[in-house]
């Protein structure tokens, strides 16, 4: 009985693969993950935006937009992988959100201490957004006058991390928040005054969601 059960897995994980589904293995590759090898957060950096228009139109409630970052993503981890199966970057104006892009760059791997640059990254188009007469708008007129908008810049992440052999299940999606000043620049190729920032509420790989699943 014993001798067969050994005979037909080579080990417990392969065993409790087998026999158990996806959902639990997904749970002791997680629970394996976190605790034993303890990954840090990958860092997110917008070193980079050039806003060409921001012209938000009150007739027809019309925001026009083009907006270009670069983002820098650095894998820390000395002994850590990782996929980054889907990368959506979301933009909103004073909570209110504006356009979302998924970056055709992902799916891609990074390697351990390694340093991704996705350059010049599209956020483009209109969008109708309704903005509140006292507080949104005078907010804009304030801006506009300024000539720098805060723009909160959310990346949206699903992940794999891999640490040599085992691969964990997705993580994600989280959400980071990169809160931008971007100035407004007449045009692309001037350098804009744009501050590189760093994106806070980093949690890819120690996604609460993911241990409220377990
Ligand atoms: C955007 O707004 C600025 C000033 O508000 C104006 O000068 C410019 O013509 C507008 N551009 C477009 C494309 O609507
Ligand atoms: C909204 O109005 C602006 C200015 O009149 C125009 O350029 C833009 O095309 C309009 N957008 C839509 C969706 O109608
Ligand atoms: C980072 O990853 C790229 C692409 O996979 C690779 O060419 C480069 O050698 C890596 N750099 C380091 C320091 O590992
Ligand atoms: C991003 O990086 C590219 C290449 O280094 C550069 O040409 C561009 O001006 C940078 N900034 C933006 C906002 O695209
Ligand atoms: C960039 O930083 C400098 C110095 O802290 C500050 O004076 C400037 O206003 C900042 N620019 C933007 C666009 O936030």
């Amino acid at each position: 009985m014993f001798g067969r059960s050994v005979g037909c897995c080579c080990n417990i994980v392969c065993c409790f693969c087998i026999f158990y589904n996806t959902i639990l293995c997904s749970v002791l590759a997680l629970l394996i993950f976190v605790f034993i090898f303890n990954p840090q957060e990958p860092k997110f950096t917008v070193t980079d935006a050039s806003l060409t228009r921001f012209n938000f139109t009150n007739d027809n409630n019309t925001l026009h937009y083009n907006l270009a970052l670069n983002i820098t993503i650095r894998n820390p981890n000395r002994r850590v992988g990782i996929y980054y199966r889907r990368i959506q970057v979301i933009a909103n104006y004073r909570k209110k959100r504006f356009a979302m892009v998924t970056l055709p760059s992902a799916p891609f791997y990074q390697g351990h201490k390694n340093t991704t640059i996705l350059n010049h990254v599209l956020v483009e188009g209109q969008q109708l957004v309704v903005f509140g007469e006292q507080c949104d708008l005078s907010q804009f007129n304030l801006d506009t006058a300024a000539g720098v908008y805060s723009i909160d810049v959310k990346i949206s992440l699903r992940v794999r991390a891999r640490f040599g052999k085992i691969k964990t299940p997705d993580y994600g999606p989280s959400n980071i928040n990169c809160n931008l000043k971007v100035p407004l620049s007449l045009s692309e190729t001037l350098p804009s005054g744009f501050n590189a920032t760093k994106c806070r509420n980093v949690h890819v790989l120690t996604n609460p969601s993911d241990y409220a699943r377990i």
